[in-house]
């Protein structure tokens, strides 16, 4: 099945083929962000509200700016700007915000479950950016297209995922897109920071970085998430670095044309050197780059399919053709 979701919760039972949908609009999205124009009319005349609850730099701003090239009107509101400050519940705001009609609400919060509670009280299209230390699906499929682009296929391929796998939507995320669409994937990192359950979702689980990285395709690095941390889950940063930072060393256990992916914002020097982080084995700032990509195909598949819904629903409910517009909605 091709994606037609209403809303983009998470990659967790994403088929192959609703994955490669997605993955190829992106791909035929990518040329429009080196025009020298950088504007289709796509989603002219659409609202897109960014409602981000933790900080961002690269996943808002590439929202917004996926949004424009689109055409879209975007709001930015960040937990300081809203009325969260003065109490109001994330289902009370979003609510007050689907009454000004905006055509999809893109939200990052720092609570797992968040974007499926907003799913469940508002029409229009959610789109997960980051739940807590559960998903980041658009982040995994910019992975994906990243891989994808780089290795030809993703089918095959063997990726370690290394660090902290406990706190990452990240980690998560990548390794049901990574699963469906057919890779072996290892998690790697210290017995605390890798939960039992990945090896259930079909993971390899390793705890030496050596054996993790050794003839992998793809290594992607997690930054180590000392702000969720309410523990100690390692002794000293020092000994973090020492077992799990990825150097040019450990690279040379890879496959010879091994990527090197991190989805920032990097630690250097604690779980990534500054030498692979900016070496010739590095597509991060493909990853950034592809973002964008990723972001106008999802605001463009989930914007034009709940336009088409709603207009074949008025249709059924008064028995008269809508007329539609060139995206599909209505006009
Ligand atoms: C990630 C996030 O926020 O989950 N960053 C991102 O979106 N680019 C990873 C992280 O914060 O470590």
């Amino acid at each position: 099945m091709a994606f037609a979701e209403r809303h983009l919760l998470g990659l967790e039972g994403m088929g192959a083929e609703a994955i490669t949908s997605i993955l190829d609009s992106a791909a035929s999205f990518k040329e429009i962000s080196d025009r020298d124009i950088k504007k289709v009319p796509a989603l002219r005349g659409k609202t897109v509200i960014n409602l981000f609850y933790e900080n961002s730099t690269r996943t808002r701003t590439s929202f917004e700016i996926a949004a424009k090239r689109l055409s879209a009107d975007t709001v930015n509101i960040s937990e300081s700007s809203s009325s969260a400050s003065k109490g109001e519940t994330l289902v009370d705001t979003a609510r007050n915000l689907e009454a000004m009609r905006p055509d999809a609400i893109v939200l990052r919060h720092s609570m797992s479950g968040a974007a499926h509670l907003l799913a469940r009280h508002v029409s229009c299209p959610i789109i997960n950016a980051g739940d807590g230390c559960h998903e980041h699906p658009s982040q995994a499929l910019l992975d994906l297209l990243t891989i994808r682009e780089r290795r030809g296929a993703i089918a095959g391929l063997t990726v370690a995922i290394v660090g902290d796998l406990l706190h990452s939507r990240v980690g998560r995320s990548n390794l049901h897109g990574l699963r469906a669409l057919g890779a072996t994937v290892r998690v790697v990192g210290p017995p605390t920071l890798v939960p039992r359950e990945f090896a259930a979702l079909g993971a390899e689980v390793h705890t030496r970085l050596v054996d993790g990285v050794r003839d992998a395709d793809v290594v992607m690095m997690l930054r180590v998430q000392r702000e969720r941390m309410g523990a100690n889950f390692f002794p000293s940063l020092d000994e973090y670095s020492h077992y799990y930072c990825l150097t040019e060393e450990v690279v040379r256990l890879a496959k010879p044309q091994v990527i090197i992916l991190h989805p920032g914002p990097m630690n250097r020097g604690l779980e990534i050197s500054s030498a692979v982080a900016d070496g010739p084995y590095s597509v991060i700032m493909n990853q950034v780059t592809n973002g964008v990509a990723v972001r106008m195909a999802l605001l463009y598949l989930l914007i034009a399919r709940s336009k088409a819904e709603d207009a074949a629903e008025l249709e059924a409910a008064t028995d008269a053709p809508v007329v539609r517009g060139r995206s599909g909605g209505r006009a």
